[in-house]
């Protein structure tokens, strides 16, 4: 698929079909997002690949946000080294938008779901939810996780109507 397609029909896709995603595909988002760009080319990412239904299940309950999981057949929680790169924030949603646009090149949906810097509840992060969840070290902290599947909602591409011309400025701030 070409790029401005790509950038075009990628829409947040909540609902998914009863269908496995290949592991070839899996591999390709995975290229996707380790060729992300970094700050200082410190490369603090980890993506954790979770297939296994139980577990998908527990992450739709990390929070409301995250419920869109549960038809999800394949989740990646984007994850960085902080002891790696203090920019990790920026590295690991970079590696989220290109697994969203693999996903997208691929014919599949996705969504991203929030995880950092939100609650689960009962004084527990949602942070500190997904890592015991998941095994995560302390070191490693916790973007969000993107659900993936084959689309089962059908959403229109975006379009030039969202282009917003009062926040574009030529040269200097209000001029266009
Ligand atoms: C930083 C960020 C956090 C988001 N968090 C969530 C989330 O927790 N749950 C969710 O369903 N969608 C989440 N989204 C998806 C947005 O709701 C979605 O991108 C937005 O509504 C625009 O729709 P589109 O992706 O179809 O263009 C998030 C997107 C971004 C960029």
């Amino acid at each position: 698929m070409e790029f401005f397609e790509v950038v075009k029909k990628r829409r947040s896709i909540r609902r998914f079909q009863d269908r496995k995603v290949p592991e070839e595909y899996v591999k390709k988002i995975l290229e996707a997002a380790f060729y992300s760009p970094s700050s200082m080319n410190r490369r603090p990412w980890h993506f954790v690949v979770v297939e296994d239904e139980e577990l998908i299940a527990k992450l739709s309950k990390t929070r409301g946000a995250l419920r869109f999981l549960e038809t999800a057949p394949l989740a990646i929680a984007v994850c960085g080294d902080e002891s790696i790169s203090r920019a990790w924030i920026f590295d690991a949603s970079i590696a989220a938008e290109h697994i969203q646009l693999a996903a997208t090149a691929l014919g599949l949906g996705a969504c991203w779901g929030h995880v950092l810097e939100r609650e689960h509840g009962e004084g527990k992060s949602a942070e500190d939810y997904v890592r015991e969840l998941l095994g995560i070290p302390e070191h490693i902290r916790v973007l969000c996780v993107i659900g993936i599947g084959y689309p089962a909602e059908k959403k229109p591409e975006h379009g030039r109507e969202e282009i917003m011309e009062d926040r574009i400025h030529r040269n200097r701030f209000g001029v266009r």
